[in-house]
Protein backbone atom coordinates (compact mmCIF):
# COMPACT_ATOMS: atom_id res chain seq x y z
CA UNK A 1 0.00 0.00 0.00
CA UNK A 2 2.76 2.48 0.97
CA UNK A 3 5.18 1.93 -2.34
CA UNK A 4 2.27 2.92 -4.71
CA UNK A 5 1.16 6.24 -2.95
CA UNK A 6 4.58 7.31 -2.48
CA UNK A 7 5.50 6.51 -6.04
CA UNK A 8 2.60 8.61 -6.81
CA UNK A 9 3.90 11.67 -4.94
CA UNK A 10 7.11 11.42 -6.18
CA UNK A 11 5.68 11.46 -9.41
CA UNK A 12 3.02 14.57 -8.66
CA UNK A 13 5.99 16.47 -7.33
CA UNK A 14 8.32 16.08 -10.44
CA UNK A 15 5.43 17.09 -12.42
CA UNK A 16 4.70 20.10 -10.17
CA UNK A 17 8.53 20.98 -10.07
CA UNK A 18 8.67 22.53 -13.97
CA UNK A 19 6.65 25.66 -13.84
CA UNK A 20 8.44 26.38 -10.24
CA UNK A 21 11.98 26.17 -11.79
CA UNK A 22 11.12 28.33 -14.57
CA UNK A 23 9.75 30.90 -11.37
CA UNK A 24 13.70 30.47 -10.04
CA UNK A 25 15.39 31.11 -12.97
CA UNK A 26 13.94 34.03 -13.94
CA UNK A 27 12.58 35.93 -11.01
CA UNK A 28 14.70 38.81 -9.69
CA UNK A 29 13.36 37.60 -6.20
CA UNK A 30 15.63 34.47 -5.56
CA UNK A 31 18.78 36.58 -5.84
CA UNK A 32 20.60 35.55 -2.62
CA UNK A 33 22.15 38.69 -0.45
CA UNK A 34 24.93 38.93 1.64
CA UNK A 35 24.18 39.55 5.74
CA UNK A 36 26.25 42.76 7.15
CA UNK A 37 27.88 42.33 9.83
CA UNK A 38 25.28 44.55 11.80
CA UNK A 39 22.44 42.19 10.79
CA UNK A 40 24.50 39.09 11.72
CA UNK A 41 25.53 40.76 15.31
CA UNK A 42 21.10 41.38 15.66
CA UNK A 43 20.60 37.85 15.23
CA UNK A 44 22.68 37.25 18.34
CA UNK A 45 20.11 37.94 21.34
CA UNK A 46 17.59 35.21 19.18
CA UNK A 47 19.95 32.83 19.29
CA UNK A 48 20.13 33.22 22.97
CA UNK A 49 16.50 33.39 23.87
CA UNK A 50 16.47 29.88 21.39
CA UNK A 51 19.63 28.30 23.32
CA UNK A 52 18.06 29.23 27.00
CA UNK A 53 14.85 27.14 26.04
CA UNK A 54 17.52 23.95 26.36
CA UNK A 55 17.80 24.91 30.30
CA UNK A 56 15.75 23.03 33.51
CA UNK A 57 12.75 25.76 33.82
CA UNK A 58 13.81 25.98 37.66
CA UNK A 59 17.07 27.94 36.17
CA UNK A 60 15.34 29.79 33.45
CA UNK A 61 12.37 30.35 36.03
CA UNK A 62 15.18 33.14 37.69
CA UNK A 63 16.70 33.69 34.13
CA UNK A 64 20.29 32.06 35.84
CA UNK A 65 21.03 29.65 33.28
CA UNK A 66 24.37 31.11 32.71
CA UNK A 67 25.55 32.84 29.25
CA UNK A 68 22.33 32.21 27.71
CA UNK A 69 20.58 34.09 29.76
CA UNK A 70 22.95 36.49 31.02
CA UNK A 71 23.06 38.06 28.03
CA UNK A 72 19.85 39.08 27.28
CA UNK A 73 19.27 42.05 29.85
CA UNK A 74 15.71 43.37 30.61
CA UNK A 75 14.22 40.07 30.47
CA UNK A 76 11.54 38.48 33.16
CA UNK A 77 9.92 34.91 32.52
CA UNK A 78 6.84 34.63 34.19
CA UNK A 79 5.41 31.23 32.31
CA UNK A 80 8.07 28.10 32.57
CA UNK A 81 7.20 24.43 31.64
CA UNK A 82 7.62 21.15 29.94
CA UNK A 83 9.15 18.06 31.42
CA UNK A 84 11.72 17.65 28.55
CA UNK A 85 10.53 14.89 27.29
CA UNK A 86 6.75 14.63 26.45
CA UNK A 87 6.58 18.09 26.47
CA UNK A 88 9.48 20.29 25.54
CA UNK A 89 10.90 23.15 27.88
CA UNK A 90 9.31 26.38 26.93
CA UNK A 91 9.28 29.91 28.73
CA UNK A 92 7.17 32.91 28.56
CA UNK A 93 8.31 36.47 29.33
CA UNK A 94 8.35 40.40 28.73
CA UNK A 95 11.62 41.93 27.38
CA UNK A 96 11.51 45.25 28.15
CA UNK A 97 14.13 46.71 26.37
CA UNK A 98 12.32 45.34 23.16
CA UNK A 99 9.26 45.84 24.73
CA UNK A 100 8.13 42.68 23.26
CA UNK A 101 6.71 39.42 24.60
CA UNK A 102 9.20 36.44 23.85
CA UNK A 103 8.12 32.58 23.81
CA UNK A 104 10.91 30.13 23.60
CA UNK A 105 10.50 26.31 22.71
CA UNK A 106 13.40 23.72 23.52
CA UNK A 107 14.45 21.01 20.49
CA UNK A 108 14.89 18.12 20.41
CA UNK A 109 17.89 15.27 20.30
CA UNK A 110 18.59 15.73 16.25
CA UNK A 111 19.45 11.74 15.63
CA UNK A 112 16.05 11.15 17.07
CA UNK A 113 14.29 13.78 15.67
CA UNK A 114 16.29 12.85 12.54
CA UNK A 115 14.59 9.11 12.13
CA UNK A 116 11.12 10.51 13.34
CA UNK A 117 11.31 13.00 10.05
CA UNK A 118 12.74 10.67 7.37
CA UNK A 119 10.29 7.43 8.58
CA UNK A 120 8.72 7.20 4.53
CA UNK A 121 5.28 6.91 6.26
CA UNK A 122 5.64 10.49 8.01
CA UNK A 123 1.83 11.76 7.78
CA UNK A 124 0.61 15.32 7.90
CA UNK A 125 -3.11 16.28 8.87
CA UNK A 126 -5.33 19.57 8.86
CA UNK A 127 -4.43 22.22 11.79
CA UNK A 128 -6.98 22.82 14.51
CA UNK A 129 -9.11 25.60 13.09
CA UNK A 130 -9.47 26.99 16.57
CA UNK A 131 -6.18 27.21 17.34
CA UNK A 132 -5.78 28.21 13.97
CA UNK A 133 -8.84 30.04 12.80
CA UNK A 134 -9.18 31.03 9.29
CA UNK A 135 -6.65 28.16 7.80
CA UNK A 136 -7.54 27.66 4.41
CA UNK A 137 -8.46 23.88 3.20
CA UNK A 138 -5.35 21.87 1.92
CA UNK A 139 -2.67 23.32 4.59
CA UNK A 140 -1.26 20.36 6.47
CA UNK A 141 1.06 19.87 8.59
CA UNK A 142 3.28 17.16 10.16
CA UNK A 143 0.91 15.48 12.66
CA UNK A 144 3.63 15.23 15.28
CA UNK A 145 4.61 18.78 14.80
CA UNK A 146 0.83 19.95 15.54
CA UNK A 147 0.23 17.56 18.48
CA UNK A 148 3.11 19.03 19.84
CA UNK A 149 2.14 22.57 19.38
CA UNK A 150 -1.35 22.22 20.36
CA UNK A 151 -0.19 20.58 24.67
CA UNK A 152 0.86 24.03 25.34
CA UNK A 153 -1.17 26.17 23.23
CA UNK A 154 -3.74 27.59 25.20
CA UNK A 155 -1.95 27.95 28.24
CA UNK A 156 0.75 30.04 26.74
CA UNK A 157 -1.82 32.29 24.36
CA UNK A 158 -3.18 32.59 27.82
CA UNK A 159 0.02 33.96 29.08
CA UNK A 160 0.90 36.10 26.30
CA UNK A 161 -2.63 37.89 26.26
CA UNK A 162 -2.22 38.67 30.11
CA UNK A 163 1.35 39.85 29.55
CA UNK A 164 0.23 41.65 26.47
CA UNK A 165 -2.46 43.57 28.52
CA UNK A 166 -0.03 43.94 31.73
CA UNK A 167 2.75 45.74 29.29
CA UNK A 168 0.96 47.14 26.85
CA UNK A 169 3.40 46.18 24.44
CA UNK A 170 2.71 45.43 20.81
CA UNK A 171 5.06 42.91 19.99
CA UNK A 172 5.48 39.25 20.40
CA UNK A 173 8.83 37.20 19.42
CA UNK A 174 8.98 33.50 19.07
CA UNK A 175 12.28 31.55 18.95
CA UNK A 176 13.10 27.76 18.94
CA UNK A 177 15.85 25.54 17.51
CA UNK A 178 15.17 22.32 16.25
CA UNK A 179 11.50 20.74 16.48
CA UNK A 180 11.37 23.92 19.06
CA UNK A 181 12.26 25.80 15.82
CA UNK A 182 9.38 24.18 14.40
CA UNK A 183 6.70 24.77 17.12
CA UNK A 184 7.80 28.60 17.12
CA UNK A 185 6.80 28.62 13.22
CA UNK A 186 3.39 27.43 14.21
CA UNK A 187 2.95 29.49 17.88
CA UNK A 188 3.87 32.85 15.20
CA UNK A 189 1.16 31.54 13.17
CA UNK A 190 -1.29 30.76 15.53
CA UNK A 191 -0.81 34.28 17.22
CA UNK A 192 -0.89 35.98 14.15
CA UNK A 193 -4.34 34.58 13.91
CA UNK A 194 -5.71 35.19 16.82
CA UNK A 195 -4.11 38.27 18.51
CA UNK A 196 -4.90 41.39 17.06
CA UNK A 197 -3.48 43.59 13.86
CA UNK A 198 -1.37 46.45 15.92
CA UNK A 199 0.30 43.20 18.04
CA UNK A 200 3.68 42.55 15.96
CA UNK A 201 4.54 38.52 15.36
CA UNK A 202 8.29 38.30 14.77
CA UNK A 203 9.56 35.07 14.81
CA UNK A 204 13.72 33.74 14.41
CA UNK A 205 14.11 30.16 13.95
CA UNK A 206 17.22 28.10 13.94
CA UNK A 207 17.64 24.31 12.46
CA UNK A 208 13.88 24.13 12.09
CA UNK A 209 13.02 21.18 9.80
CA UNK A 210 9.46 21.52 7.02
CA UNK A 211 6.96 21.96 8.77
CA UNK A 212 3.75 21.28 6.96
CA UNK A 213 3.06 21.24 2.50
CA UNK A 214 3.49 23.69 0.26
CA UNK A 215 -0.20 25.46 1.20
CA UNK A 216 1.17 25.84 4.45
CA UNK A 217 4.29 27.54 3.19
CA UNK A 218 2.32 30.12 1.25
CA UNK A 219 -0.49 30.77 3.76
CA UNK A 220 2.22 31.03 6.36
CA UNK A 221 4.47 33.32 4.03
CA UNK A 222 1.41 35.41 3.89
CA UNK A 223 0.69 35.80 7.25
CA UNK A 224 3.97 36.30 8.81
CA UNK A 225 6.26 38.06 7.01
CA UNK A 226 8.85 39.35 9.80
CA UNK A 227 10.11 35.86 9.67
CA UNK A 228 13.55 34.35 9.73
CA UNK A 229 14.51 30.62 9.58
CA UNK A 230 18.47 30.24 10.17
CA UNK A 231 20.67 27.61 9.21
CA UNK A 232 24.03 26.42 9.21
CA UNK A 233 26.16 24.75 6.83
CA UNK A 234 25.18 21.05 6.11
CA UNK A 235 22.53 20.54 8.92
CA UNK A 236 20.55 17.50 7.39
CA UNK A 237 17.17 18.78 9.52
CA UNK A 238 16.50 21.21 7.68
CA UNK A 239 15.91 19.30 4.50
CA UNK A 240 13.72 17.04 6.28
CA UNK A 241 10.96 15.65 5.52
CA UNK A 242 11.77 15.28 2.19
CA UNK A 243 9.79 17.67 -0.69
CA UNK A 244 9.42 14.34 -2.52
CA UNK A 245 7.03 13.44 0.63
CA UNK A 246 5.21 16.82 0.00
CA UNK A 247 7.08 19.11 2.50
CA UNK A 248 8.09 22.71 1.71
CA UNK A 249 9.49 25.27 3.75
CA UNK A 250 7.92 28.74 4.12
CA UNK A 251 10.48 31.98 3.01
CA UNK A 252 12.85 33.33 5.10
CA UNK A 253 16.05 31.62 5.17
CA UNK A 254 19.47 33.25 6.38
CA UNK A 255 22.06 30.48 5.46
CA UNK A 256 25.13 30.47 7.67
CA UNK A 257 27.94 29.59 5.80
CA UNK A 258 30.62 30.53 8.68
CA UNK A 259 30.28 33.10 11.90
CA UNK A 260 31.05 35.66 9.31
CA UNK A 261 29.48 34.90 6.17
CA UNK A 262 25.59 34.73 6.24
CA UNK A 263 23.40 34.47 3.01
CA UNK A 264 19.41 35.35 2.55
CA UNK A 265 18.16 33.10 0.20
CA UNK A 266 15.02 33.96 -0.83
CA UNK A 267 12.84 31.03 -1.96
CA UNK A 268 10.68 29.04 -0.55
CA UNK A 269 12.54 25.85 -0.80
CA UNK A 270 14.12 25.98 -4.40
CA UNK A 271 17.01 28.47 -4.24
CA UNK A 272 19.30 27.66 -6.97
CA UNK A 273 22.13 28.91 -5.28
CA UNK A 274 24.85 27.17 -3.70
CA UNK A 275 24.79 29.23 -0.60
CA UNK A 276 21.68 28.16 0.29
CA UNK A 277 20.56 24.99 2.27
CA UNK A 278 18.68 22.95 -0.70
CA UNK A 279 22.01 22.84 -2.61
CA UNK A 280 24.12 22.51 0.49
CA UNK A 281 22.29 19.55 1.97
CA UNK A 282 20.91 18.00 -1.85
CA UNK A 283 19.86 14.82 0.19
CA UNK A 284 20.35 13.98 3.97
CA UNK A 285 23.35 11.65 3.13
CA UNK A 286 25.20 14.75 2.42
CA UNK A 287 24.07 16.69 5.37
CA UNK A 288 25.93 16.54 9.12
CA UNK A 289 24.04 16.21 11.70
CA UNK A 290 26.59 18.06 13.67
CA UNK A 291 26.35 21.21 11.85
CA UNK A 292 22.68 21.16 13.76
CA UNK A 293 23.89 22.06 16.74
CA UNK A 294 26.04 25.05 15.52
CA UNK A 295 27.84 27.28 15.84
CA UNK A 296 25.11 29.90 15.36
CA UNK A 297 27.75 32.81 15.24
CA UNK A 298 29.57 30.90 18.33
CA UNK A 299 26.55 29.46 20.17
CA UNK A 300 25.74 26.35 20.40
CA UNK A 301 22.25 25.06 20.74
CA UNK A 302 21.19 22.19 22.25
CA UNK A 303 20.84 20.50 25.68
CA UNK A 304 24.42 20.05 26.27
CA UNK A 305 25.38 23.28 25.68
CA UNK A 306 23.45 24.84 29.21
CA UNK A 307 25.91 26.14 31.32
C1 LIG B 1 -8.62 22.18 18.89
O1 LIG B 1 -8.03 23.02 19.85
C2 LIG B 1 -8.90 23.38 20.92
C3 LIG B 1 -8.16 24.39 21.77
O2 LIG B 1 -6.97 23.84 22.27
C4 LIG B 1 -9.30 22.12 21.67
O3 LIG B 1 -10.17 22.45 22.73
C5 LIG B 1 -9.94 21.13 20.74
O4 LIG B 1 -10.18 19.91 21.40
C6 LIG B 1 -9.04 20.87 19.53
N1 LIG B 1 -9.77 20.06 18.55
C7 LIG B 1 -9.28 18.91 18.08
C8 LIG B 1 -10.13 18.21 17.07
O5 LIG B 1 -8.21 18.44 18.45
C1 LIG C 1 -6.54 44.69 30.09
O1 LIG C 1 -7.69 43.96 30.45
C2 LIG C 1 -8.67 44.74 31.12
C3 LIG C 1 -9.76 43.82 31.61
O2 LIG C 1 -10.17 42.93 30.60
C4 LIG C 1 -9.15 45.83 30.18
O3 LIG C 1 -10.14 46.62 30.81
C5 LIG C 1 -7.97 46.68 29.78
O4 LIG C 1 -8.37 47.66 28.83
C6 LIG C 1 -6.87 45.84 29.19
N1 LIG C 1 -5.68 46.66 28.96
C7 LIG C 1 -4.98 46.64 27.85
C8 LIG C 1 -3.73 47.49 27.81
O5 LIG C 1 -5.29 45.96 26.88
Amino acid sequence: MLFPSFFLLTLLCSARALPYRRDVLFSQATRVTALSQAQITDLKPFTFLAAAAYCPPEKVASWKCGVACSSITGFTPTLTGGDGDAVQFFFVGHWDTQKAIVISHEGTDPIQLKSVLTDIEVTKKPLNSTLFPGVPNGVEVHDGFSDQHAKTADQIFAEVTRLLNQTGFKKVITVGHSLGGALAQLQALSLRLNLPSDVAISSTTYGTPRVGNSDYASFFDSKVVDFRRVNHRNDLIPVVPGRFLGFTHPKGEVHLLSDTEVNICPGNDDDSDAACQIQAVPNILEGNALDHLGPYDGIFLGTPFCA
